[in-house]
């Protein structure tokens, strides 16, 4: 078979990003413009701010991937821009370049699920690595244990009820003052600390269900009502607790289906601490293989929707150019 070059785009959140990836594993390009120095001093992502930011970046960034990629438009086979889930807004900028180049270059269009991205993230790193796998999704938006039983064929075994795990790193991190985004700065911070805070865990009967908010009131609370809090002990505390719930929720997942691979994804995957706990699974499992993704491909990326995109182009799932953002898509659960 020829080789297929995928464009892919990304833009649901706070990162301009455009990907050149050959044959759905193969990094030609990816360029990231990170939109965090506009966003930081307002403590978070401000959406509108977001989408304008896209608007001024993407053709720019376009250019500078293909330059990168060493390729031109006319090579391109399939344009691949994430259309959900995310803000609606940010993901109109990428949507929509993505459609009008599309329809200018007569090229086929490709939606991608920006969570089939993330999982895809792992195709980039391990050339060999195959569905089925287990793929633990920790990032900002989103907390799951989805089954990849296929490229493009997903059942959901277990998500949060609440808040997303990344939303309660950053949620930490203001509450003791590190600012945005908080993720990267408690994951420093930690290395120093010790974890001799008690902090409460959640876990649900007979479901491999999370949730975050209960960890989240509680860091709040000692915070509120304790002397010269230690801000390093509080962050190796936290970390130490919600990794313990995700390694127990996975160990149930892998007792449950058998896997023999387990990934991680997203943003909260560039985690030492939790990235160090998901790897001791090898040793307490003598047949499981973890997986997990290069730091750069952790958070937002186009190069991980690129390769999500060349899967569903090769599944067939081409789209159509009325294809819209959807702010609140879910993973296509299929059952084979
Ligand atoms: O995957 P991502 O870039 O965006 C979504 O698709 O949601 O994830 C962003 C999240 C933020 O909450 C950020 O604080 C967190 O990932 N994050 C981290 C680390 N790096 C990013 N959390 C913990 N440790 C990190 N090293």
């Amino acid at each position: 078979m020829k080789d297929l070059l995928v464009l892919g785009i990304e833009s649901s959140c706070d990162e301009t990003s455009v990907a050149v990836v050959k044959n759905g594993r193969e990094l030609l390009s990816n360029v990231i413009d990170t939109q965090i120095p506009i966003h930081e001093k307002y403590g978070g992502v401000v959406p509108e701010i977001a989408s304008r930011n896209h608007i001024e970046a993407i053709t720019r960034v376009t250019k500078k991937a293909l330059e990168e990629a060493n390729v031109t438009f006319e090579d391109i086979d399939v344009i691949a821009p994430t259309y959900g889930p995310g803000l609606v807004g940010a993901l109109l900028v990428g949507l929509s370049y993505g459609k009008a180049l599309s329809f200018a270059l007569n090229k086929l269009l490709v939606g991608v699920n920006h969570i089939e991205g993330h999982i895809a993230a792992n195709y980039i790193t391990y050339k060999e690595l195959e569905p089925p796998f287990l793929c633990v999704l920790i990032s900002g938006g989103n907390t799951q244990i989805i089954n990849v039983k296929d490229y493009t064929k997903f059942e959901m075994l277990g998500k949060t009820r609440d808040d997303a795990i990344g939303e309660a790193f950053d949620k930490v991190a203001r509450v003791v003052g590190l600012g945005y985004p908080g993720g990267p700065k408690v994951d420093k911070l930690a290395l120093e600390g010790e974890p001799n805070i008690k902090l409460p865990k959640t876990h649900f009967e007979n479901s491999l269900d999370f949730s975050f908010s209960g960890i989240k009131t509680a860091v709040i609370n000692y915070n509120h009502n304790t002397k010269d809090v230690n801000k390093a002990d509080l962050c190796a505390s936290f970390e130490k607790a919600v990794t313990e719930v995700l390694i127990e929720n996975v160990t149930e997942a892998i007792k449950q289906t058998g896997a023999k691979k387990v990934a991680i994804a997203g943003g909260v995957s560039a985690n030492k601490f939790i990235r160090k706990a998901f790897l001791n699974l090898e040793n307490e499992y003598s047949e499981l293989k973890v997986y997990m993704p290069d730091m750069k491909l952790c958070t937002d990326n186009a190069a991980m929707i690129a390769s999500a995109g060349y899967y569903n182009f090769i599944a067939g799932n081409t789209y159509e150019l009325d294809l819209n953002a959807m702010p609140n898509l879910k993973i296509k659960e299929k059952v084979i």
